[in-house]
Parts: C-alpha cells; sequence; structure tokens
C-alpha cells in the first residue's frame, strides 16, 4: 500500500512538474517556506479567490471590498497586539545549532502517540475483516488505550502550559518525553524563547531618519484601520462585512510540508460588523456558511471538520477552525473568530479618533462587534489540488494520474485538438477555439497521439477535450471528451459553448450556497 507520505511526495512532483508549484528562485536553490505559482498554478489561485470574492460580495449586498496597502502606520501593530504577543516560542539543540518551535516537537511527539494508534487500528481492520468495529476497538484494546493515555497526558500538559505562557514547563515537556534533535540525536537543549514573527524593514533614507515598518502579519487591520472609511463612505448599516484578499507575511521558524506553512502567503478575510449582544448568532451564522462554502466544491464532505477552540484569546468570546483532511491529516485551513470589540477599541485609544457607530435604529451609538472569516488562499489550494490528485489503473494495463478539480476551478477549462496536422483540421481546431476563447481558458494541442494528449489535459485537470476530425469538416461536429469518466459523446460545434458554460460557471455553486 502506498503511504500518504509517498502521495504527498508524489503531489509536490507532480505540482512542479505540471507548472503549478514552483520552489521560489529556483535557479538559486531556492528559499525556505517561499514559493512561486506557475502557469496552471496562477489559474488555480486565481478560480479560488474568485469563488472567495464573488461569494461574499455578489451573494451578500451587506459585505464590500477592499484592497488596503501591505505597509502599514508602525503603531496598528502595537494596537493590535503583534508587537508584544505575535511569537513562537523557540528551542535550540547545542549540538546540531538547529532551532525549532518547542510547540512543534511537543506536537510532533503526540503525532507519534497518534499514529501508533493509527498503525494498531488498521492491523486490526485487517485481521477481523467486515465484522471490525473501530470506535469499540479504540476503547477496549489495553495497547491502543495505553498509547491514548500518553498522549492525552503530554497533551494537558502542553495545553496548559501554552495558555500560560509556561515557557520552563515546554521545555520541561520535552526534556521529560525525551525528545531528541532529529539532526544530532541528542537532548541538549537551550531554554526555550519568544520570537516575533513579523518581518521588519524600514521606510524613508536612513538620513531622514527612517523608520521601522512591518510587513503586515494579516490582513485583518487593513480592514479595522478602514472601518469608518467604509462604513461612512459606503452609507454601511450594521450588520455589513469588508471583504479583502491580500498577501501576509510571517518569518515561520518551521518551514516544511509545502505551501502549507509559508513566510509569504495570501489571506481572504471578512470582518463582519455586528451590534454587541448579537454576536454569537452571527459566530453560527458565519461558521455555517463557511462550512457550507467549502463542502459546496465536492471534495468530500468527510474531509472537512470543526474544530472549536477550547482556551480563547483574551480578546476572543469564540473560535473554530475548519480543518481539512490534508495527506498529512487533518489540519486548519481556516478560522472562524469572534473578536469582540477588541481591534477597534484598541486603535481608538492607539489613534485617538472615534471609532463608534451611530445606530439609527437603537439611537445609540457603540463600538461594533466583530465576527471574522479568515482562509488561507495557499492551504485552500493545496487542499483543492490534494483532493482532486488521482492515481488511475485502466482497463489493458495502462493508467494516469488525473486532478479530479471541480470544474469551476479548474486552471484551463478545454483543450481543443486537431485529429491530425493535415487537411484543414488545425485551421478549423483554431477557428472552434477562437470562439470558445472569450469565455473559457482554453488550450490548442496538435502534438502526439490524441491518447497523449488526453494524459496531458488529465494531468492538469482540464474538464473537456474537444478533438476536431474529418467527420467535423462534414457535419460540423466535434468528439467531447469527458476527463472524470472518459466518456466521449459527439455534439454539434454550435452547443459547445453553452455544454461548456453549464459545467465550468460558479452559478451552480453559487446557488447552492444560497
Ligand atoms: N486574522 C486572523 C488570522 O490571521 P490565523 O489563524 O493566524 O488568523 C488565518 O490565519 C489563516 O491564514 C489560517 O487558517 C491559514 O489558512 C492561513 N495561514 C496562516 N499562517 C499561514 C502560513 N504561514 N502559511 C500559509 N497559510 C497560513
Amino acid at each position: 500500500m502506498v503511504s500518504q507520505e509517498d502521495v504527498f511526495k508524489k503531489l509536490i512532483a507532480h505540482s512542479k512538474e505540471y507548472g503549478f508549484v514552483f520552489p521560489s528562485s529556483e535557479i538559486y536553490d531556492g528559499l525556505a517556506a517561499v514559493y512561486d505559482y506557475g502557469q496552471n498554478g496562477v489559474e488555480l489561485k486565481n478560480n479560488i479567490k474568485r469563488y472567495w470574492w464573488d461569494s461574499m460580495t455578489l451573494l451578500h449586498e451587506n459585505v464590500v471590498g477592499i484592497d488596503a496597502a501591505i505597509f502599514m502606520h508602525p503603531t496598528t501593530w502595537k494596537a493590535s497586539g503583534h508587537v508584544d504577543a505575535f511569537n513562537d516560542p523557540l528551542i535550540d539543540n547545542r549540538d546540531s545549532k538547529k532551532r525549532y518551535r518547542a510547540d512543534v516537537l511537543i506536537e510532533d511527539l503526540m503525532s507519534k502517540y497518534d499514529e501508533k494508534i493509527a498503525r494498531e487500528v488498521e492491523k486490526a481492520a485487517k485481521r477481523f475483516g467486515e465484522t471490525f468495529d473501530a470506535a469499540l476497538f479504540r476503547t477496549t484494546s489495553p495497547r491502543v488505550v495505553e498509547y491514548a493515555a500518553k498522549r492525552d497526558a503530554i497533551h494537558t500538559r502542553f495545553s496548559k502550559a501554552m495558555h500560560d505562557n509556561d515557557l520552563v514547563e515546554l521545555r520541561q515537556i520535552i526534556l521529560d518525553y525525551e525528545v531528541v534533535c532529529p539532526v544530532s540525536g541528542t537532548k541538549n537543549w537551550t531554554d526555550v524563547r519568544q520570537f516575533n514573527l513579523m518581518f521588519a524593514t524600514e521606510i524613508g533614507s536612513t538620513a531622514d531618519g527612517a523608520t521601522k515598518i512591518y510587513l503586515r502579519p494579516e490582513t485583518a487591520q487593513g480592514i479595522f484601520v478602514n472601518f469608518l472609511n467604509v462604513q461612512k463612505t459606503g452609507r454601511m448599516k450594521i450588520p455589513f462585512g469588508i471583504a479583502q484578499i491580500g498577501k501576509a507575511f510571517r518569518n515561520e521558524i518551521v518551514a516544511r510540508q509545502f505551501i502549507f506553512r509559508m513566510r509569504e502567503f495570501e489571506q481572504m478575510e471578512m470582518q463582519f460588523f455586528v451590534r454587541p449582544g448579537e454576536e454569537m448568532r452571527w459566530f453560527d451564522h458565519w461558521k455555517n456558511f463557511r462550512m457550507r462554502w467549502h463542502k459546496t466544491l465536492g471534495l468530500g464532505d468527510d474531509k472537512y471538520r470543526f474544530h472549536d477552540h477550547d482556551k480563547l484569546a483574551h480578546y476572543a468570546n469564540a473560535a473554530t477552525d475548519i480543518e481539512f483532511e490534508m495527506p498529512f491529516g487533518f489540519r486548519e485551513v481556516e478560522g472562524i473568530h469572534s473578536r469582540t470589540d477588541f481591534d477597534l477599541q484598541q486603535h481608538a485609544t492607539f489613534s485617538g479618533k472615534n471609532i463608534r457607530y451611530f445606530d439609527h435604529e437603537l439611537n445609540e451609538s457603540y463600538v461594533p462587534y466583530v465576527i471574522e472569516t479568515s482562509i488561507g488562499v495557499d492551504r485552500m489550494f493545496l487542499s483543492v489540488l490534494a483532493a482532486a490528485y488521482t492515481e488511475e489503473s485502466l482497463e489493458g494495463g495502462d493508467s494516469r494520474v488525473v486532478l479530479r478539480f471541480p470544474e469551476a476551478l479548474a486552471p484551463v477549462k478545454a483543450c481543443v485538438m486537431p485529429l491530425v496536422k493535415k487537411d484543414g483540421l488545425p485551421e478549423k481546431a483554431r477557428e472552434i477555439m477562437n470562439s470558445l476563447k472569450f469565455g473559457f481558458k482554453c488550450v490548442y494541442d496538435e502534438k502526439d497521439s490524441v491518447g497523449k494528449r488526453y494524459r496531458r489535459q488529465d494531468a492538469v485537470g482540464t474538464p473537456f477535450c474537444i478533438t476536431v476530425d474529418y467527420q467535423t469538416m462534414e457535419d460540423e461536429s466535434v468528439t467531447l471528451r469527458y476527463r472524470d469518466s472518459m466518456q466521449q459523446e459527439r455534439i454539434p460545434i454550435a452547443q459547445l459553448f453553452a455544454v461548456i458554460d453549464d459545467a465550468v460557471n460558479f452559478k451552480k455553486l453559487f446557488k447552492h450556497l444560497m
């Protein structure tokens, strides 16, 4: 059986080979945790962004968008708490001189017990066959119960240490469970220290006395500082939302899992401003809407779950993550947070401005509460890619790799191909391509056998291949081949646009959402 780790390696190799994701500045050996999107990757990414943007700003008349600058006044980050508290706990191994996140070392330790449990369950499932009851086995197998108890004991200590910001206890867990450095193999650990994740740079010339500024670590603050601008110029009435897509930067120390944890990444965030006291209703509303948004793509309902936070940040009164089953387990793709009035209050205090809303219905003014939905474009990209990647054995001993993207997200919608490179077939194919290209991203391919051309399109997830043959020249019909079923049918050229449009446009997804 192929392990999930092998599948993930293949996925990374495939995404590079077919122009989805490249290591940044690869000719110089790359830059850790920074990636570039290639010709197919950028199309997929843009489609994901469009699905999100339109679902927010078209489907909700009380949600509008902005595009704030990456650079912001440095006081923004003092007010938001990022200067003082946007930290990771780091620990060094004195022998290898390698630096690690202490929390990640402990999470890895817990994952080892999870993996051991999973292996036991898998072995037992094979042994007992169809009658196997995994839930019962987990509570009765002495070995599984012992592993689970060990894991839970670590988890309890770990959660408390993180909550109390107890760096000594974090180190003690690492020592007590004899965690070794993966490079040196030793337990020679330094103390744990806090490390701020923001990238700093300078604005202005040094002669003028340059000012230290930060690359934004989240897009949300650009929305908070523009609350009054948008509310007043847009004559927005509470409840209303402001949506934004943009780059964010974090100096992540643990760079791994491909585009899951990056130093430069993109977020799609929406802050929804509500009356104080109504935030829980809106939290539930957005929680459900966001899960529906994910599931509507059809990647598999069982691949998603909520993970409610039991320990909340001091400014939040509810928080949940939407997790997706990546090849390396369930991981956070999106966070939904009820952030109270913390951010607006902080900006009011630090700027000295009166950031309030006058509610004509209530005849009173207040600082609105905020529900935030925050999703990483790159993590969404990874989840779509991972769910789409399929290796299939075909009849006759053949095989194919196919990316079963939701049609609306596919980078290329159709490939037009003449059966042969003569007798006017290429010209006819070009004519069809020219009529389709106003609606969809299409490619033209006349090289190699039709079978090989189909495989190339399967590998990038193109839902339709259109073949022009001699019959086309007689009756204006073509062969339309479907990516997933590989079925082919003969259809008139005049119907092509409508057939493709029906499958790939976002309308069906949006109707399902509302
Ligand atoms: N404004 C709230 C906020 O930024 P977050 O949980 O830190 O919350 C939100 O980030 C989302 O941004 C995450 O759910 C994830 O999808 C994405 N994200 C965060 N850090 C990331 C990183 N280093 N690389 C890629 N995506 C990241």
